[in-house]
């Protein structure tokens, strides 16, 4: 199996988190400079796209103080109670199949408030990632907290052998600017920069047809020209992915034929497609690529 050339930065002893992922292939942050751009939407919709290409995909919900993730899967909180054994923490599955670990799985209830802070939170970050164990998996995709700060800072140097950052914009002047600090931020810390993802990137009237672009056109593009990472697509702005989101049912399952759906399993193929070849997760894109076991979208 072949390796990523570019590791983490190793301030960490990664030992017992490396043991906990030791079988995952793919691990991906999905990072943003500023908070709101959609950033969970887009990991979760993400996860699901690469889910329908028949892989194993966990997410771990890394925004301790607003973990959405669990919700935005359909995943009740109240499960946490058969989630502790004595091994460790397993996953707990979705109903579209996604292993999803979030901090708001293993507390109290939805109302105690999370008062970790400064350095006692990154210990008890990096404790909880090491007792997780995710088993054998194609693909990790990690939520990290908004902004560039201490947090997501301390995630992305905990987790072994990232194999890179999926950085989320939108259209908006202010968040291709704060984006451009994201994206820095992320080559100081070695981390290679797998694409760019433009969130409510336009708007099709379901009327007419006519596409707007309320928020400006093409600046995502254009920022990743300027950093030379790849431009890996736009997601429409839609009602029915924050109503699926809602729901608990991500858009490639609930409307699989929606425009934003097809935008999401387009994203998602570039993905796979630009990453180094690893033996399983190649057997299956190859199956999905010749008709085999094609999922139904
Ligand atoms: N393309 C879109 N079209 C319509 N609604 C969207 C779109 N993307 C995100 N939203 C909605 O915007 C809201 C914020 O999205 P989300 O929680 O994913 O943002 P975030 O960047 O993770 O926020 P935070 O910084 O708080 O973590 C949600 O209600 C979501 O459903
Ligand atoms: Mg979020």
């Amino acid at each position: 199996m072949e390796q990523s050339t570019q590791q983490s930065p190793h301030r960490y002893n990664h030992g017992p988190i490396r043991d906990a992922m030791a079988q995952v292939n793919y691990k991906i942050a999905i990072l943003s400079g500023k908070g709101g751009v959609g950033k969970t939407s887009v990991t979760v919709n993400l996860a699901a796209a690469v889910r329908k290409r028949d892989m194993v995909v966990g997410i771990f919900d890394a925004d301790v103080h607003g973990p959405s993730v669990p919700k935005m899967v359909g995943i009740k909180t109240e499960m946490r109670d058969v989630l502790r054994g004595s091994h460790g923490i397993d996953p707990v599955e979705s109903e579209h199949g996604l292993k999803v670990m979030s901090v708001a799985l293993i507390w109290p209830t939805d109302m105690t408030p999370i008062m970790w802070c400064g350095q006692y939170k990154a210990r008890v970050l990096r404790q909880f990632l090491s007792s997780i164990k995710w088993y054998e998996m194609d693909f990790l995709f990690i939520d990290l907290p908004p902004g560039t700060g201490d947090e997501p800072t301390t995630i992305m140097k905990s987790i072994p052998d990232l194999d890179g950052m999926i950085v989320v914009t939108t259209p908006q002047e202010i968040s291709t600017m704060v984006c451009s600090r994201a994206i820095n931020a992320a080559k100081e810390l070695n981390a290679p920069i797998l694409g760019l993802i433009e969130n409510m990137n336009h708007y099709v009237c379901p009327d007419c047809g006519r596409i707007e672009h309320f928020f400006g056109k093409d600046r995502g593009e254009r920022l990743a020209r300027t950093f030379g990472i790849p431009f890996l697509g736009g997601i429409p702005l839609d009602g029915q992915y924050s109503e699926a989101a809602d729901t608990g049912v991500p858009i490639v399952f609930k409307y699989p034929d929606s425009l934003t759906a097809k935008a999401m399993m387009l994203i998602a193929d570039r993905l796979i497609k630009s990453l180094p070849p690893r033996e399983n997760v190649v057997v299956k894109a190859r199956a999905w690529e010749e008709g085999r076991d094609h999922p139904k979208y």
